[in-house]
């Protein structure tokens, strides 16, 4: 920008500052009326302006792309918005281990939030994958809090150095979709502080979102909307949260006691349901005014911030631009799984043969509240055939309509693929195959859990039939979680894609054939057997694995996995050397603790790459009856090396590093012990270590035994029967004791699957609208149907349920 540009732009700034009126003398002015009014969202997306006296702020998901609906106000469609690019699902930019990626992507988003004047996206989303197995995974990072927050923290930063708040959800432990709004996360303290809200915390701590988004489920009984130890001693108090809480769509359940909590804006519009719930506290002397002031005044306080940004304009979008980044970030995030010499491929205008669908329609990004509407952009098949010469056998048929995932190959497609596989290597015995395989649209999305990691049926039967004719096959796969690939271990390679964006088709070729060297890693584990967390079908969702999640269980049980956390290869090698690790302090028991140290990397191949440097604490034993994970990641960085170059990577490691949360001293608290500094390419590759000793606490004086913890997180309720049902069932509860509700029930669910474009019931965003229906609360159907549900029609149904 031109100096003179900027000094226009700063001075503007400024005037608009000096004549903003302050957020507490714009309070003032306001009438109780219009303060609890400002309490709740006006339609879908905006904010409420008081006449005019409050600049509003208009809001859009998010996360990894713009997923703008504007004036059209369609929120029951999540597919129809505006075109914008579509980036790397955060499953996929989490394989890159890059805070630089991650901040470069949000940096993107914003310039086209925008262009269109929204002012908070709504993302990133962060929650930690407790199950491989949870329907929305590809929408958040890691089963690692330090990865997650790190990730996250960048990203927020990404957004808003550039004016646009960043809204991080869903707070917290929504770690499945199943019953999102009915069930309760029933965990320990210590495995709450420790894993599921360390990750918010970092990102609080290290970004300052302007918002964070609570999340449906309860906690331990209590709704995170109206969770006051969540909210506000913990977010506020503890973390020093200077932001404003935002509900879920439609997760407020009781406007009133949310309030009272911490929740400051409920959305969307509840039509003034919330609003008649507040007034009439407020006049019965059951809300205070100063609680209904504060919640008003941070609303205030974030949309002066945010009209303050506006000075910054949008300078236009080159969507070219847009375009390269997600190509760039897409490079990033691929991870090798495997390679027997099958990849890079020479793009020698070779023959080679291409087989599977979605090397045409390709699988790019998740369903639901995410999913972007973009421009089209070249498939895989289509980037391949530029520098190949390709022969392509489609086999299975990807479409929700005709085939679901236990379906076996259509035995029509599978005898024609099976022919024409079978001439080509006739022909050229040698030629590479890229299979093209994975989880389909229906498989995973949001509303809706995995049932198992397998892939559809038909991508099984094809990829046998192709083993039986060929050795020569190299995979290229998609999903946005873990795959039970055991079916493939005849294959020479392994490519995995995640849901990696709109550059999907461009990546694959520059990643197939060299011209980009893979260097992503996994988030995540992809376990064998899932041994923990698994998605719960009851109302109470048991946390009893409680600290063990993801790695943290497979390593310490030393389980065998499928691939390990931090696990990827790169077409170069590199080795690690001369770590070094020196203790700057900690002498005094144990609050001081810290440590630098030091390695050198070197790139041993031919080809420039990058190397993610993870660095693991190793914990000392714990005694009988207690738990600590055998090893946790306690920092990491990515660099680039080109062939032969050597550089030195520093790290430091604090207090934290060694600590747990301690139930008994309400904090964390470093264990004395000897402990491990390892230095790593992935959690099971560990290349150099040093042990060093901490002075610190005992852990079982600490922290709960584990039969404690494991006693505390377990919790049965009974699902409500006749004559207790209210408002806050839901009508799947309610259709298991009555048939007016069954009825019902059923007259809904045909009127959304015939006001659907596609008018089948496995179509991801038809699946969210029937699962938000059966499985919301009522009083969440009230506020969130625009006023198609009143309160009245939903009392009513109460009541025929109870009699
Ligand atoms: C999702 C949120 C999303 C919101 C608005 C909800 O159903 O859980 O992640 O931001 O809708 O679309």
């Amino acid at each position: 920008m031109c100096v003179r540009k900027k000094l226009w732009l700063y001075l503007q700034n400024g005037f608009i500052i000096i004549l903003m009126r302050t957020a507490l003398e714009i309070l003032k002015t306001l009438s109780i009326e219009e303060k609890i009014r400002l309490l709740n969202g006006v339609g879908s997306w905006n904010s409420y302006d008081a006449g005019g006296k409050i600049p509003v702020f208009s809001m859009s998901d998010g996360p990894h792309g713009l997923r703008y609906q504007g004036g059209k106000e369609s929120y029951a469609n999540i597919n129809q918005s505006d075109v914008a690019t579509c980036f790397p699902t955060a499953s996929a930019i989490a394989s890159s281990w890059d805070v630089d990626a991650s901040q470069r992507m949000a940096a993107a988003i914003s310039k086209e939030a925008k262009a269109f004047g929204v002012k908070i996206m709504l993302g990133c989303g962060m929650n930690i994958k407790r199950s491989p197995l949870c329907g929305r995974n590809f929408e958040y990072f890691s089963e690692d809090p330090l990865l997650s927050g790190e990730l996250a923290a960048s990203y927020v930063r990404g957004m808003q150095e550039n004016g646009v708040g960043a809204c991080i959800k869903h707070f917290a432990l929504n770690n499945q979709e199943k019953f999102r709004q009915s069930s309760s996360s029933n965990v320990g303290e210590r495995a709450m502080r420790e894993i599921y809200l360390s990750a918010f915390e970092r990102a609080v701590k290290k970004s300052q979102p302007l918002s964070i988004m609570c999340s449906y489920n309860m906690i331990n009984g209590t709704y995170a909307s109206a969770h006051k130890e969540l909210l506000s001693d913990i977010l506020r108090s503890d973390w020093g949260f200077g932001g404003i809480v935002i509900s879920d769509w439609g997760a407020d359940i009781d406007a009133v006691k949310s309030l009272r909590a911490g929740l400051d804006l409920a959305m969307p519009d509840s039509k003034n349901y919330f609003y008649r719930q507040i007034k009439a506290a407020y006049d019965k002397g059951l809300v205070k005014q100063s609680e209904i002031d504060e919640a008003a005044l941070r609303i205030i306080e974030v949309a002066l911030k945010l009209s303050r940004a506006d000075a910054f304009a949008s300078r236009g979008v080159d969507y070219s631009v847009q375009h390269n980044t997600a190509f760039e970030l897409a490079c990033e995030s691929a991870v090798l799984l495997k390679n027997d010499g099958f990849f890079p491929i020479a793009p020698k205008k070779q023959k080679v043969l291409v087989v599977g669908e979605l090397a045409q329609k390709m699988r790019f990004q998740g369903g639901g509240s995410s999913h972007i509407t973009t421009a089209e952009y070249p498939c895989a098949l289509d980037e391949l055939c530029k520098v190949f010469d390709v022969v392509y056998v489609q086999g299975y048929v990807s479409t929700f309509c005709k085939e679901s995932k236990k379906q076996k190959l259509n035995a029509k497609l599978r005898a024609e693929a099976q022919k024409k596989i079978r001439s080509v290597l006739e022909q050229n015995p040698d030629i590479p195959v890229l299979y093209f395989c994975g989880l389909e649209e229906t498989c995973e999305g949001e509303g809706f859990d995995r049932d198992d990691m397998s892939l559809p049926q038909s991508h099984v039967d094809l990829y046998r039939d192709i083993e039986a004719l060929t050795k020569n096959v190299g995979l290229v796969t998609f999903g946005g979680s873990p795959l039970d690939l055991t079916f493939t271990s005849g294959a020479k390679a392994v490519l995995h894609m995640y849901l990696c964006g709109e550059a999907c088709g461009e990546a694959c070729r520059a990643l197939i054939t060299g011209e980009k060297n893979p260097c992503g890693k996994l988030a995540e584990t992809w376990p064998l057997q899932i041994e923990c967390g698994l998605p719960s079908a009851s109302l109470d969702v048991n946390y009893i694995e409680g600290i063990l999640a993801g790695y943290r269980w497979y390593e310490t049980k030393n389980s065998a996995v499928q691939y390990e956390f931090g696990y990827g290869l790169s077409y170069t090698s590199f080795e690690y050397s001369d770590l070094r690790v020196e203790k700057k302090s900690g002498g005094n028991g144990g609050d001081a603790v810290h440590f630098e140290l030091s390695l050198d990397v070197e790139n041993t191949g031919a080809l420039g790459g990058s190397e993610v440097v993870q660095i693991y604490v190793e914990n000392p034993l714990p005694p009988q009856g207690f738990v600590r994970p055998r090893i946790e990641l306690r920092a990491f960085k990515k660099l680039y090396l080109e062939p032969g170059e050597k550089k030195r990577v520093c790290f430091e490691l604090d207090a934290r590093a060694f600590s747990v949360y301690s139930e008994k001293r309400h904090g964390f608290e470093v264990v004395g012990g000897e402990y491990k500094i390892c230095a790593a390419a992935s959690v099971r590759d560990i290349r150099l270590c040093q042990s060093v000793s901490v002075v610190g606490g005992a852990l079982e004086e600490l922290v709960q035994s584990d039969e404690c913890v494991r006693k505390s997180a377990f919790v049965s309720r009974e699902w409500h029967k006749k004559g207790e049902f209210t408002l806050t069932d839901s009508l799947g509860t309610m259709a298991r004791e009555s048939g007016f509700v069954r009825r019902l029930l059923k007259m809904f669910h045909l009127y959304i699957l015939a006001t659907s474009s596609s008018h089948t019931a496995e179509d991801p965003a038809v699946r969210i609208a029937l699962s938000a229906l059966e499985e919301n609360p009522l009083e969440s159907l009230i506020s969130t149907s625009g006023g198609a549900v009143s309160e009245k029609f939903a009392r009513f149904i109460v009541r025929k349920a109870n009699r």
